[in-house]
């Protein structure tokens, strides 16, 4: 009988790129919503992008645009990026949208009913030039335990101390630079705390279809240290939902996220015509199950279904929560050129690669999954070229030179290892298990017996001897029907592969319920054409190269990401809503070591060749986010330069105006053009980039000593 699922993945971030992190989470979604597709199962993929937050609303202030622009500009990017690595979602969608702030009301009002809603007035730091509340991320100080300077409100990158803001030392705004000031205000609490919630999640998470084991011992944690109740307002300026009965109070980023499911799900109904109810009401036979990262595990084991259940919904069948990425064996990093966006990747790089290879990577469990750059050019280039494509690039000419391109009967007992392999199911199984790594290892297994099949047969050397074209045309016609079985279990990880695969043998699109026959006698098959490259390891250096060069000064530090959640009472290390952490600049953290860089000799100062220059043109560049191109002219001769400061000037305004230049940095390729130096700017926390201006008399050309 054929499920009704939905799926979703969490809702990345409208304030950053998609990375090579995230598509972990996406990639892994899109395989099995594929997989369960070709099973014949209604299978449905929602997803949406997270609009709301203060970082939102002071990035798009920052940029000068309203947040309804900036998310509708970054919306655009990640679509296009997970276009790109071919995640197909039936409905890609906004938080920002009536259909959540729908939903978010009626949990909302129903929550309120069931008395799980409390006002309770809280103290919090507050900018009093900006006239905002600050999340714990916008405060820093220096760190109460080690005395490191520039921490963050919530914890110390130096010592890994956790705190609240309260207690930092000399804390300040890092939106306006200002000494924050204590002020209370009432926030609205969800009543997590109340025994009914702990009941309910205690028995929630002991059932074993729910949560994996190893995220049912956490969650086991978190209950037994008892639960907070939760912050789920926030005060103006934000940008988000107002509560309806609260003026001036909007919803949480976090209380609206997780709703955005619903949203984008009742977006999809409303354009296919299908009942929302059927899938949300409390009894649903339905199934609903989200792929989500470690990092977010608490808000969707113990918030949400506590959520839902009180708000007279029904709950996940399943959360799937997978650990993190890392790179050559360490996190993602902006200074080895390791924090590599998806936009990169696709300029250099083929998607059913890093498809291919996180599959074989990821197994069902929260363990971190490592991207060692070395092993997946070699992985790839044995599995995917080496032993698969190659079946049929070594028969497909056969068939077409000396068979006018029809194949022959196919020989059945070097078949009945396929046969067998389908029957039993296992490689479905390993799918719905979210072990992918298991069903790639015996789908390659089978490739191996293929290939055994072929050098045994060496239907290069029958091609030869004459008599033998029945022989020849039998083997090449097996090897391709083996081929086109492959391709059918690799459907889900490749999926534009199988496609061209589907146009090469000729046939309708491959699903899984489809009985396994052999390609009959006589259908007629396509010119084969090459199918994938192997990967030149040069291709993934230049990949790497370009992330390192795009390392740019960027408001705010930079760092995509919510705020931390604030928690009424009791926080701890392992505090679940330090969400932010993971997503904070790399750079600003390796920098936060020691503030000043070590001494130099006046030699080395004087290697710098720092010059006056005039910005004889400043312009957009299509395509960049953060770079300016301006034409500088040192007296005379002028360069081009590429500027990371296109958040805090406009073009217009910087034609004609003096600054400086390093003249003597050797030029770089760019992905836009040739850089031949570099503008000077300064920028911290506290705001920039702010260019450099000289006094008045200097001239174009002059040089800085
Ligand atoms: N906006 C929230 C989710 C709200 S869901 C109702 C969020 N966004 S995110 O952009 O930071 O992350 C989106 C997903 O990508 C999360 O599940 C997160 O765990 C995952 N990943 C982000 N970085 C990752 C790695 N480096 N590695 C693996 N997964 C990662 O969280
Ligand atoms: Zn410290």
């Amino acid at each position: 009988m054929s499920r009704k699922i939905l799926v979703t993945s969490a809702l990345p971030y409208a304030n950053g790129s998609i990375h090579l992190g995230h598509l972990v989470e996406y990639i892994q979604t899109d395989i099995w919503v594929r997989f369960q597709k070709m099973r014949g199962n209604q299978c449905i993929y929602c997803c949406a992008d997270d609009t709301h937050g203060t970082p939102i609303m002071l990035r798009a202030e920052k940029e000068g645009i309203t947040p309804e622009q900036l998310i509708d500009r970054v919306w655009h990017e990640h679509k296009r990026d997970f276009d790109g690595f071919h995640v197909d979602f039936d409905n890609f969608y906004s938080t920002n949208s009536k259909e959540t702030q729908h939903y978010s009301d009626t949990i909302y009002t129903r929550l309120k009913e069931a008395g799980l809603i409390e006002i309770r007035s809280i103290e919090q730091y507050y900018d009093p030039v900006k006239e905002m509340f600050l999340p714990d991320r916008f405060i820093k100080g220096e760190c109460p335990k080690c005395h490191a300077k520039d921490q963050y409100g919530d914890n110390c990158e130096a010592c890994g101390a956790a705190y609240q803001p309260t207690d930092l030392i000399e804390p300040y705004s890092a939106v306006s630079g200002a000494k924050p000031v204590r002020k209370s205000s009432d926030h609205h609490f969800f009543r997590l705390s109340d025994p009914r919630c702990a009941d309910f999640l205690k028995q929630w998470i002991a059932d074993p279809a729910h949560v994996q084991s190893e995220a049912a011992n956490k969650l086991g944690e978190w209950l037994q240290a008892g639960l907070s109740d939760w912050d789920i307002s926030r005060d103006a300026p934000y940008f988000g939902f107002e509560i309806p009965d609260a003026p001036g109070k909007y919803y949480y980023v976090w209380l609206d996220a997780p709703i955005g499911y619903m949203g984008s799900f009742q977006n999809y109904c409303d354009k296919n015509g299908l009942d929302f109810d059927e899938y949300w009401k409390p009894d649903s036979e339905a199934e609903l199950y989200h792929f989500i990262g470690k990092d977010i595990l608490y808000f969707h084991a113990l918030f949400w279904p506590a959520e839902l259940a009180h708000a007279g919904f029904r709950t996940p069948t399943g959360v799937f929560c997978h650990g993190f990425l890392t790179v050559n064996g360490t996190k993602m990093s902006k200074s080895r050129g390791t924090f590599i966006t998806a936009e990169s990747y696709l300029n250099h790089l083929n998607p059913e690669w890093l498809r291919y290879y996180y599959a074989a990577k990821l197994n069902g469990s929260m363990e971190d999954i490592d991207l060692n750059l070395e092993d997946f050019a070699a992985r790839v280039n044995s599995d995917l070229v080496g032993k698969y494509v190659n079946i049929a690039s070594r028969c497909a000419g056969f068939i077409s030179k000396r068979f006018g391109g029809k194949l022959g009967a196919c020989n059945t007992t070097a078949t009945a290892e396929f046969v067998a392999a389908f029957s039993k199911g296992e490689i479905a199984q390993s799918y719905e298990d979210r072990d992918y790594g298991r069903a790639l290892r015996e789908i390659m297994r089978l490739a191996d017996v293929a290939n055994q099949y072929i050098a045994e047969k060496q239907p290069w050397a029958m091609a030869k001897q004459e008599g033998r074209e029945a022989e020849l045309h039998e083997v090449c016609s097996t090897a391709l029907t083996l081929f086109r079985d492959l391709t059918l279990y690799l459907k889900p990880v490749l999926p534009k592969l199988a496609e061209h695969v589907e146009a090469f043998l000729n046939i309708p699109p491959l699903t899984w319920t489809d009985a396994w026959t052999p390609l009959p006698a006589g259908h007629a098959i396509n010119e084969y054409q090459h199918l994938m490259t192997r990967i030149d390891p040069k291709k993934i250096e230049t990949m790497v190269e370009e992330n390192k060069q795009s390392l740019l000064p960027s408001p705010l530090g930079g760092g995509a990401g919510g705020e931390g959640a604030t928690v009424a009472q009791g926080t701890n290390a392992n505090h679940p809503a330090r969400h932010a952490e993971h997503q904070q600049n790399e750079a600003k953290a390796e920098a936060a070591a020691s503030p000043w860089e070590p001494f130099i000799a006046i030699d080395d100062f004087t290697k710098v060749d720092l010059r006056i220059v005039r910005i004889a043109n400043a312009e957009h560049v299509v395509g960049a986010d953060k770079l300016l191109k301006l034409t500088l002219d040192l007296g005379g001769e002028t360069r081009t330069v590429f500027a990371g400061i296109k958040a805090a000037y406009a073009p217009e305004t910087l034609i004609g105006r003096l600054t400086v230049m390093v003249a003597n940095l050797a030029p770089r390729k760019m992905k836009f053009g040739l850089s031949e130096g570099m503008v000077l700017a300064a920028s911290d926390e506290r705001g920039g980039p702010f260019l450099l201006s000289p006094d008045s008399g200097a001239q174009p050309g002059m040089r800085i000593k």
